[in-house]
């Protein structure tokens, strides 16, 4: 496949960085994951908007408009096109903070940011019937992650040691909770349960990542006439949920029906998900 690095493109086995980048040394960068669906982007702005502000927490220079970024996104999504033949294609950005001659660790002043970007495969969009759609399984964990997770930061330790513990218990995904036993999302998603019809999602702090699949989600529930709300509630009120729900830009939408060995519902995916995902596909492309 095809790769972007630092204004050029080229085969993805020839892109290099040094050793002495500081996103391999200390994870001091910001990174997006974008969902394409035969060439249309999912929530681009949102992504743009979230990386530059990202970057602007950390202080490093934005190196691109948001016209720059629209252009690197469709040149790997057309340049990759005959790689990815079924057209469902992540577009991942990353800007670290550049290569340093030594390692310190305050910010240097006066490198420039390695730019990075690729393409690969996404999942198709999820189905519409539950019958059809893959089921997931989760873990449920306190979160040891930093109290910075609402930054799209690429140090991902945490995520990747919370993730792997889903793994190793044989299930899918993590799914995670406060010191105050509340949830805040998963190692790599955003949270939702439904309650008697009624759909909650965590609220924005810096305990989560502002999802943009979620902001999406959210404002097509809401269009659907679907109740929603941004609340807390507790991992005792996901496990006695209806139903659980994951999203992210690869998931889109994605049905849980178990937590840390706990059946959710009937065990089965739920009818408010199957309305949920028929205003989640006619909505995200708007
Ligand atoms: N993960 N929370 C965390 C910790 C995430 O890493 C992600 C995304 C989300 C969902 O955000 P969005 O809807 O904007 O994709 C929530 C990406 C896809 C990843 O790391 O691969």
């Amino acid at each position: 496949t095809i790769a972007f690095l630092n204004g050029e493109y080229m085969p993805l086995s020839e892109a290099k960085i040094s050793p002495m980048d500081r996103g391999f040394l200390f994870g001091d960068g910001i990174y997006e994951v974008i969902p394409t669906y035969a060439g249309n982007p999912v929530g681009f702005k949102g992504h743009t908007t979230r990386m530059a502000q990202g970057l602007e927490a950390i202080e490093i220079t934005n190196p691109y408009t948001a016209e720059q970024w629209q252009d690197i996104l469709s040149n790997l999504v057309s340049k990759n096109q005959t790689f990815i033949e079924s057209g469902n294609i992540g577009v991942y950005f990353h800007v670290s903070r550049g290569t340093d001659t030594k390692r310190f660790h305050a910010y240097p002043k006066h490198i420039a940011p390695t730019v990075f970007g690729f393409a690969f495969e996404i999942a198709p969009p999820q189905p519409t019937s539950k019958t059809d759609v893959k089921p997931f399984k989760v873990a449920l964990q306190q979160d040891k992650r930093w109290q910075r997770c609402h930054i799209k930061s690429t140090s991902l330790l945490g995520n990747v040691m919370h993730y792997q513990a889903g793994v190793d218990a044989g299930v899918n995904e993590t799914i995670l909770y406060n010191g105050d036993g509340m949830i805040t999302e998963a190692s790599s998603c955003n949270v939702f349960m439904v309650k008697d019809g009624a759909i909650s999602t965590p609220p924005l702090n810096h305990e989560l990542l502002p999802g943009i699949t979620r902001a999406i989600a959210i404002e097509a529930f809401k269009q659907a006439g679907l109740v929603v709300t941004e609340t807390w509630f507790s991992k005792e009120d996901l496990l006695n949920a209806d139903e659980v729900w994951l999203t992210s830009s690869s998931k889109e939408v994605a049905p849980v029906v178990e937590v840390d060995g706990h059946v959710i519902g009937n065990g089965e995916v739920g009818d408010v998900w199957e309305k949920a995902i028929a205003a989640y596909h006619s909505y995200k492309f708007k």
